[in-house]
């Protein structure tokens, strides 16, 4: 119900709040080491443990897909939620990578999870892809709409990646997450959300053949229009500067500072991003997960990824408040917070 003032303002009643019940996450088994790529492009593995913090990432067989990574996420948060896929009446997923432009991966999921009266679609907000994901699936439980919905974040980046471009292929790898969105039930809930895009940005960090402005020829092939292009220190300064300041302004306005912080998510694109960011938030490394070393940068995928290395360690608690922050190509930003559920 909205209740509007004589003064203008309004105000949202009877709005559920709404908590992450379950986590599930996949990679591929298959490894690509920083040494695998020492014999593929003129790199090293120094260079990109200094450069990056990569050791290594997860990367498909030929004919593995996207919404086969997004799969086998979803139905491990189902399991771990104990709940069949008909109950779900919502799917999101967030990937620059779908199987193909149309149909969504969301149907391909829907089907292959066998969520059958569920509805959903993909959202394209590269490394943001999966907090956007969550904060679509969080709206549609707060607002009554629905009971339980998945938001999934999930990316074969490999697709997209030229091997013979040591300045991206050494970054990214393959991997996918998902959560089950529901209301929550204790003190326990998604608190806020902080999104930002700004397109000023998109000639930074994109894939520039196969849409409508340059469908795919043999000319887009040749040219290699097909991969990821980067400007890697642009992107770097803008990922170092939004993600602190997300963070920070999605703190403030919820009366927290940084040492309120029980776990701190950041998307995993390069170790000294995370660690600048951090640093500016005054956030010690034992609050901070780090997984990009195991991972590399699998866009959609490393926020729902670290979520689950962290609790694998044993540092992500009932109770503990959770602030995510990412920066991907667009620029899309993203900041959420939220007191970890299950
Ligand atoms: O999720 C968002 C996705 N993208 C990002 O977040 C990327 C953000 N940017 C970065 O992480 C960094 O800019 C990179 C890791 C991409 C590059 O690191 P950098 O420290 O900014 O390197 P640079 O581009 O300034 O290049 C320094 C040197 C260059 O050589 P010269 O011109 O100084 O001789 C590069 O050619 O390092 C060279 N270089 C490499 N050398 C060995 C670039 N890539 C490599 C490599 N191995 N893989």
């Amino acid at each position: 119900m909205i209740t509007l003032f004589s003064n203008g303002d309004f105000e949202l009643a009877n709005l559920v709040r709404v908590k992450i019940s379950a986590l599930g996450t996949y990679v591929p088994p298959r490894l690509l080491t920083n040494f695998d790529l020492e014999k593929m492009v003129e790199t090293s593995n120094d260079w990109i443990m200094e450069r990056t913090g990569i050791r290594q990432r997860h990367i498909v067989d030929k004919g593995m897909a996207t919404s086969d990574l997004a799969v086998e996420a979803a139905q491990n948060a189902l399991k771990e939620r104990g709940i069949p896929a008909t109950d779900i009446q919502a799917i999101f997923v967030g990937t620059v990578t779908p199987d193909m432009f149309f149909p969504a991966t969301a149907c391909l999921v829907q089907d292959k999870i066998g969520a059958k009266g569920a509805w959903g679609y993909d959202i394209s907000a590269a490394c943001s892809g999966f907090v956007y994901s969550l904060q679509t699936a969080v709206k549609f439980v707060e607002s009554g709409a629905h009971q339980r919905v998945l938001a999934i974040g999930a990316d074969v980046m490999t697709s997209i990646i030229n091997y013979e471009d040591r300045a991206t292929c050494v970054i990214f790898g393959d991997g996918a997450g998902a959560v089950v969105v529901e209301p929550a039930t204790d003190d326990n809930y998604m608190i806020d959300f902080l999104h930002e895009i700004d397109g000023s940005g998109a000639c930074s960090l994109y894939m520039p053949g196969g849409g409508s402005r340059n469908p795919s020829s043999h000319e887009t092939v040749d040219k290699k229009m097909h991969y990821v292009h980067q400007d890697g220190q642009a992107v770097f300064k803008y990922a170092v500067r939004k993600m602190a300041e997300a963070s920070e302004s999605i703190l403030k306005r919820n009366g927290f500072s940084g040492k309120d912080v029980d776990l701190f998510v950041p998307h995993q694109a390069n170790r000294r991003i995370i660690m600048s960011a951090a640093d500016r938030l005054g956030l010690p490394e034992d609050r901070i997960i780090i997984n990009i070393d195991e991972f590399g940068n699998t866009t959609a995928g490393t926020i729902p990824l670290a979520m689950e290395s962290a609790r694998h360690q044993g540092r992500l608690k009932k109770g503990d408040l959770v602030l995510i922050a990412s920066v991907g190509a667009g620029f899309t930003v993203g900041a959420t917070l939220f007191r970890w559920a299950c």
